[in-house]
């Protein structure tokens, strides 16, 4: 069972599932809510290969009756209200979907003896780091709504394996993007200001570092850990490309053929990280995942994507 498998990173998950890759028979079922966030248009290239339920996590009933029908025996948990900026204007649905959803996904999962539990958790539970890299026992300590609600999870899910034994892994993400993503994150919107003919906008001077991981190469990894990883474990899941926030549309404007002045900086997000950084190694060493795509040929491949509706390809400039 794959929730909020019609999101970004949830549908390159399916995808991957759906080209052969999940165990033999066995059908992937997707959970999500559709929300503004998700689309099954993502799923197109799976149609016919996967299960849908248009379910919301957060109804026991709901989820119970899937669980009944479908008896899952892996749950790959994606669905999520995701954007950092939504969660301060109004936590609500946050804390409805991220906290309560994930502990009816728990309480069901226990219930019908569900084999393997898999919470993708992110990188900015642990709040920002100017030097370093975050390991996976650094203290938890988010910062936005956002962050805080998967913090919540992230530990009912850690004392659900303590408490229960419950047979779940926590994974940890950097920042991901790539096609389909949501105009509402810093590439898709520096992209799309740009295509409708405005200016990309940058919080404050654009000296926020992310850590950049094609959702590709996400998907693969959440599917390697799933396979091969250790009960009860978290797992870092970084690329360790950073980039400051001002380099990265740079690098957008170039391909798209655009003048680098085709940015402006906005004011900035209240209480904004200034960097995210992981330490990687344990998903390396133990489960020989690595990234396949660089930033720039992640970057090229996106914009590429973005332009298709326009009828338009990568400026020569971007090669
Ligand atoms: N995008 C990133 O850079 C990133 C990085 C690290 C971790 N993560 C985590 O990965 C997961 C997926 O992120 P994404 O970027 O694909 O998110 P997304 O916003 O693109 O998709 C979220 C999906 O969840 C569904 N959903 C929302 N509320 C639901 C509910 N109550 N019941 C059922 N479905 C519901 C939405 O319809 C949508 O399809 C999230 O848990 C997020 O916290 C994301």
């Amino acid at each position: 069972m794959v929730t909020g498998g019609a999101g970004f990173i949830g549908s390159a998950f399916v995808r991957l599932l759906t080209k052969g890759l999940s165990p033999k028979g066995a059908v992937p079922v997707v959970v999500d809510k559709l929300t503004y966030a998700g689309d099954l248009k993502r799923l197109e290239e799976a149609r016919g290969k996967f299960k849908f339920y248009k379910t919301d996590i957060c109804s026991k009933k709901q989820i119970e009756r899937v669980f009944f029908k479908d008896k899952p025996d892996i749950i790959v948990h994606f669905a999520a209200e995701t954007h950092v900026d939504r969660s301060i204007q109004d936590s609500t649905p946050f804390i409805e979907t991220n906290i309560k959803g994930t502990q009816v996904l728990l309480d069901a999962s226990r219930k019908y003896n569900v084999k393997k539990f898999i919470f993708i958790s992110t990188d900015e539970v642990y709040g920002e780091i100017s030097k370093g890299k975050f390991s996976e026992k650094s203290a938890v300590r988010p910062n936005s709504p956002y962050a805080a609600s998967k913090a919540a999870a992230d530990l009912l899910t850690q004392a659900y394996i303590r408490t229960y034994k419950f047979p779940a892994i926590i994974i940890r993400p950097c920042n991901n993007y790539g096609p389909w993503q949501f105009p509402e994150k810093l590439i898709p919107v520096a992209i799309a200001s740009v295509l409708k003919g405005g200016k990309a906008p940058v919080y404050a001077r654009g000296q926020n570092v992310r850590e950049w991981l094609y959702v590709d190469d996400c998907a693969r990894g959440i599917l390697q850990i799933t396979q091969k990883g250790k009960i009860g474990e978290i797992y870092n899941l970084g690329s360790g490309i950073e980039s400051k926030n001002i380099d990265t549309v740079r690098l957008i404007l170039k391909y798209l053929g655009a003048s680098q002045n085709r940015f402006e900086f906005v004011k900035d997000r209240p209480g904004h990280d200034l960097r995210y950084s992981l330490n990687s190694t344990k998903v390396r060493r133990e489960i020989g995942w690595k990234p396949k795509i660089s930033f720039k040929e992640g970057l090229r491949l996106t914009v590429n994507w973005y332009l298709k509706p326009w009828g338009r390809s990568l400026s020569k400039s971007g090669e």
